[in-house]
């Protein structure tokens, strides 16, 4: 199997994480250094548990994409074949009380990231095999009506902040493709799901909240749509990507999993009862509560993953209900995880070990 050096940004994130454990797994050639400015979203245990032989291929270094001294040190250090962009201010209803974050980091921060590879793969002679691999959001494609799914050419219409910034920076991706040669990939995927994500998200903040009888917030009616697709399945779209993506091209990856986000809640409510035993008032469903909508809240998003399907033979591997089940469980089995990353303790330990880095 080839090998690899690959710069993976925003490794210590939740689609980050995983991507760096699946290549651990199945990519034995594969070298990864992860830069990551671990902000409230990242977490180094993440990667805590690996054995050495594994850990031996993941460099870590604490950093942000911004800072452009620190790209070019890494470029020259390990001569990079490929990047990964995973690095981005990831939340929407954090990008609705503080846009700022978002265009500094998923704008500027790309923009940086782009111009630090565009040099290194010149001073290189330009060589055909560099991926530079742009991790987007179908987001940046706006809001479906009852109809219909995003495809590659759907033109973009982005709501929030967030894909605001996303479609921004996907635009400077595709402009270095065009007008410098950079062998550039985007993917724009569905909302994922799986173990290591944040939980300000919708399943794993449903999760704890039911676990702790806590209220279930349901945004406006309940019946936005979201497109559901399990990490395990993104990470291995990815991949394949690498492996055989086209530069220039976009692939939208999707799980092909549409639900009401009141249908998502209600399934988490059912699976939780029966694993804490709750049942009649008890029933955990007692706990939603439809609140105020999200201004902009886009209504519907479905993928139309035809092409990275007919191009690059992907399909998902995980049906959603089984891969839901096991996201539950393996909450429920890392509770120290959730504590971690929702605990001062987390951040002070960072800023005494990296404070000053
Ligand atoms: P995340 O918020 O869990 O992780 C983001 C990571 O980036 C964190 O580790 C954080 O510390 C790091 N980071 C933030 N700012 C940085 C900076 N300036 N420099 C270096 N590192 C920085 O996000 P995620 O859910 O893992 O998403 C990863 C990527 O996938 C993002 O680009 C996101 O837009 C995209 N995406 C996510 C989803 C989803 O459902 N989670 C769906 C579509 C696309
Ligand atoms: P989220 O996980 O924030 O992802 P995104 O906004 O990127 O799709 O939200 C998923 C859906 O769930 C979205 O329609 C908003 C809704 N939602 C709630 O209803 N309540 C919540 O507490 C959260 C976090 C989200």
């Amino acid at each position: 199997m080839a090998t690899k050096s690959l710069l993976v940004t925003g490794g210590a994130g939740f689609i980050g994480t995983n991507f760096i454990r699946h290549i651990l797994a199945t990519r034995p050639n594969w070298h990864m250094v992860n830069l990551d400015a671990l902000t409230y979203a990242g977490n180094l245990a993440n990667f805590q548990d690996l054995a050495t032989n594994l850990a031996n291929r993941h460099r870590f270094i604490h950093g942000d994409i911004r800072d452009e001294s620190l790209l070019a040190l890494l470029f020259a250090e390990e001569s990079f074949d490929t990047v990964v962009h995973f690095a981005a201010e990831s939340h929407v209803d954090r990008s609705i009380m503080g846009p700022e974050a978002f265009l500094k980091t998923n704008v500027e921060g790309t923009f940086r990231l782009l111009k630090a590879s565009l040099k290194s793969w010149e001073e290189k002679g330009r060589p055909e095999s560099f991926r530079f691999l742009h991790i987007s959001t179908d987001e940046v494609y706006g809001s479906l009506g009852s109809e219909g799914c995003f495809t590659e050419s759907t033109p973009y219409d982005p709501s929030s902040p967030y894909s605001a910034s996303k479609a921004a920076s996907d635009h400077f991706v595709r402009a270095y493709f065009r007008t410098y040669g950079l062998p550039t990939i985007i993917t724009n995927c569905s909302n994922n799901f799986g173990p290591y994500q944040f939980p300000e998200k919708l399943i794993p903040l449903m999760i704890l909240n039911i676990m702790e009888e806590k209220v279930l917030p349901v945004y406006g009616d309940g019946k936005h749509v979201r497109d559901w697709l399990y990490v395990i399945d993104h990470c291995d779209g990815l991949v394949r990507v690498l492996e055989e993506g086209r530069p220039g091209e976009t692939y939208n990856i999707g799980g092909g999993a549409e639900r009401q986000n009141i249908e998502v809640v209600q399934l988490l409510c059912r699976l939780l009862d029966l694993r804490l035993d709750r049942s009649g008032s008890k029933a955990s469903r007692n706990l939603i509560k439809f609140v105020t909508d999200r201004p902009g809240h886009d209504r519907r998003y479905a993928i139309d993953a035809s092409k990275i399907k007919g191009e690059l033979g992907w399909s998902p591997a995980h049906e959603f209900e089984e891969a839901l089940a096991a996201t539950v469980d393996w909450y429920l089995a890392n509770m120290d995880w959730v504590e971690m990353v929702r605990s001062g303790e987390y951040r002070k330990w960072i800023e005494i070990n990296y404070g000053d880095r």
